[in-house]
């Protein structure tokens, strides 16, 4: 089986990328190979900042002859409509630099105070580099999209982020209060990860 890196310090998100990866490749957290220290993430697009972490990641690896045959990272940005996009490529620090999930969330509680239009999406977008004989080839991006409305007040307990106030068309309910294999089905990253996935099915 192929073994992959995934560039990510979040917790949830290997969790959720893992699951949805599970008997097709291997992956590798940062802490499993040793590399620790904070991903910068200073692009303004959801690809720039994809990409970055995955430079980062290769930068660190690529004088050591290893067994990994790709590295990976996603970019996620929360797109709401009433506040023009925003707080989008800049949603994990919306609320100021070592903010909390909390303080993100909120600060979009008050910005959306008395908003009528609600709409919002979350877009995700993964950069793959592959690597064959310590040799890295060019990025490929999957993307993905997931469009519902901003809450009101938070609803439930799992997931991360903005999980409590997003609830997605269709849904009754905030990604906070879904069983994780339902929100992977249909998440901006699931959406994402599935297109990565028939990428590696195609190619392997
Ligand atoms: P990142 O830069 O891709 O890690 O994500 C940017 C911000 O979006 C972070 O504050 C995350 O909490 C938030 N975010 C990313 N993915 C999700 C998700 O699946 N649900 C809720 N919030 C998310």
């Amino acid at each position: 089986m192929k073994e992959f890196i995934f560039a990510t310090n979040n917790k949830h998100k290997l969790q959720e990328v893992r699951e949805m990866l599970d008997g097709l490749v291997i992956i590798h957290s940062l802490a499993e190979i040793g590399l620790d220290g904070d991903i910068p993430e200073t692009a303004d697009t959801l690809e720039g900042n994809s990409t970055q972490k995955v430079q980062w990641v290769w930068d660190r690896i690529k004088d050591s002859k290893s067994n990994i045959d790709g590295i990976f990272a996603d970019d996620t940005g929360l797109e709401v409509e009433a506040l023009g996009g925003r707080p989008g490529v800049y949603s994990a620090r919306y609320a100021g630099e070592h903010c909390t999930f909390d303080d993100n969330i909120n600060k979009m509680l008050g910005e959306m105070e008395g908003k009528t239009n609600r709409r919002a999406c979350f877009r995700t977008v993964i950069c793959l580099m592959e690597i064959s004989d310590n040799t890295n080839s060019a990025a490929k991006y999957f993307e993905g999209r997931v469009d519902g409305v901003i809450l009101t007040e938070r609803y439930g307990k799992e997931g991360f982020g903005y999980d409590p106030i997003f609830m997605p068309d269709r849904f009754a309910v905030s990604f906070a209060e879904m069983p994780l294999e339902v929100k992977n089905r249909i998440s901006h990253r699931g959406r994402a990860v599935a297109k990565l996935v028939e990428y590696l099915k195609a190619n392997s």
